[in-house]
């Protein structure tokens, strides 16, 4: 199984002031994807990453770029992460008025097009775009920080999540972000989640590069 499964690491909570090298390690320990949060101060609390944070990861790795987008008003700003590299752009739709045209555009610009829901946000809000999403992220915390704890509920919404995607014949992965952890990725695992975006377990252990195969090999003992 560990070939079906992602491990995307969030910069997040990386030593900003070892950025090449936090990067290196993770790719070193097999990271498949590399997460960049980009909030707003707006749809979240904090701001944190724009469109030079994705350029400079661009210029570190040749991993895809898994950009998570926090903010107000997502399609003001596809074509300048297009621009800095993006593989993934992955929005919020409740931070837009129109989410399929978005959905579009995105994949128009070259990316691969992601919608985001908050743990109080139905799954239906994703069942009418189904056939022009790539990914699917369920939140397993309220979004805008690392290190909290993952919430039981996302489980069966990944189920549920996973049913869908399923009964529509969908390819997109099914990712899970916030408190992903070596006690909590077999649960996400199981429930049909493929891609795992993790910040604090990766970033926060003592090594690193060691803790994503940590992380999946919790995920593919459990199954
Ligand atoms: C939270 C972000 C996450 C964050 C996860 O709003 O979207 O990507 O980095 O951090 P951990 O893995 O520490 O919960
Ligand atoms: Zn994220």
């Amino acid at each position: 199984m560990s070939s079906s499964i992602r491990i995307a690491a969030s910069l997040l909570s990386a030593d900003l002031s070892h950025l090449s090298r936090q990067v290196a390690a993770v790719e070193a320990g097999g990271a498949d994807w590399m997460h960049i949060d980009v909030m707003d101060g707006r749809f979240v609390p904090p701001i944190t990453f724009g469109r030079n944070m994705v350029a400079a990861v661009r210029q570190l790795t040749q991993l895809p770029l898994d950009v998570h987008l926090m903010v107000v008003e997502p399609e003001r700003f596809v074509q300048s992460f297009a621009d800095a590299g993006a593989t993934l752009f992955t929005f919020h739709p409740e931070a837009t008025i129109h989410a399929q045209r978005l959905l579009t555009s995105i994949r128009s610009a070259g990316m691969r097009a992601g919608i985001a829901l908050n743990p109080g946000t139905p799954l239906e809000f994703a069942e009418e775009l189904i056939d022009d999403i790539d990914l699917l992220l369920v939140m397993s915390v309220n979004p805008g920080f690392g290190g909290q704890d993952y919430l039981p509920s996302a489980t069966d919404k990944l189920r549920r999540a996973r049913q869908m995607l399923s009964a529509r014949g969908s390819q997109a992965f099914l990712s899970v972000d916030g408190g992903i952890s070596r006690q909590t990725i077999a649960a996400a695992h199981r429930a049909g989640a493929d891609t795992f975006a993790a910040g604090s377990a990766i970033f926060g252990a003592a090594d690193p590069q060691a803790e994503i195969g940590e992380l999946r090999r919790c995920c593919c003992e459990n199954v």
